[in-house]
């Protein structure tokens, strides 16, 4: 099926991302300062760009790593069913890990995520999200470090895709649909 028409409203500059990012980097380095060692877990692949960012504001011993679920496919619509696609190249047991996550949205991916991690006994966990939707959460779950709450819009640019495009934005903008002559459909 092709994907409609849309066009893509600027929501949150790159200008604001940037500094928002800085700001959280000062946190989580202040959180971990006396950590040996911090696995920064980015889940993909929308948290790439972030991810990216993020660490490289980090003034701390860091490694990286990636885990991959399953996601939305080409639609819009969580499937509520989080399979695991690729698994963590190393071990957490012992270890300060922080999951890095572009969007919490209904909240299972996340949910699910923190559930597996946390059964592989790190010594501490804790979750730095890019954006977070709360108007739609469906399981209570939330992270230590959010960058911006955003209402309930689809979003897409710095990582984030719908049916796999835009990620390569370098702003957050909302997606809203047209019909042939440019107008919103009603
Ligand atoms: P959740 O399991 O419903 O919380 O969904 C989380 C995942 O859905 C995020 O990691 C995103 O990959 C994806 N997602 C949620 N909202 C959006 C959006 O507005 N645009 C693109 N992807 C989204
Ligand atoms: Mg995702």
């Amino acid at each position: 099926m092709p994907t409609p028409a849309y066009v893509i409203d600027e929501m949150i500059s790159a200008k604001s991302i940037a500094a928002r990012v800085e700001a959280l980097a000062r946190e989580i380095q202040q959180a971990f300062k006396d950590t040996d060692k911090l696995i920064v877990i980015g889940l993909l692949r929308g948290s790439f760009v972030f991810i990216a960012d993020l660490v490289r504001e980090l003034d701390l011993p860091v490694e990286v790593d990636f885990l991959e679920t399953s996601s939305y496919g080409e639609g819009m619509e969580s499937s509520r069913e989080v399979r695991i696609l690729k698994d963590l190249r190393g071990e957490i047991e012992g270890r300060d890990i922080l999951v890095v996550e572009d969007i919490v949205d209904t909240g299972h991916t996340l949910h699910h995520v923190l559930n597996l991690l946390a059964s592989r006994k790190p010594r501490r966990m804790e979750v730095c999200a890019l954006l977070d939707k709360p108007s739609r959460r469906e399981v209570d779950v939330k992270a230590t470090w959010t960058g911006f709450e955003i209402p309930d819009e689809f979003v897409v640019g710095y990582g984030i895709d719908y049916a796999q495009r835009d990620r390569n934005l370098d702003h957050i903008g909302a997606v809203r649909f047209i019909d042939e002559d440019g107008a919103t459909p009603a």
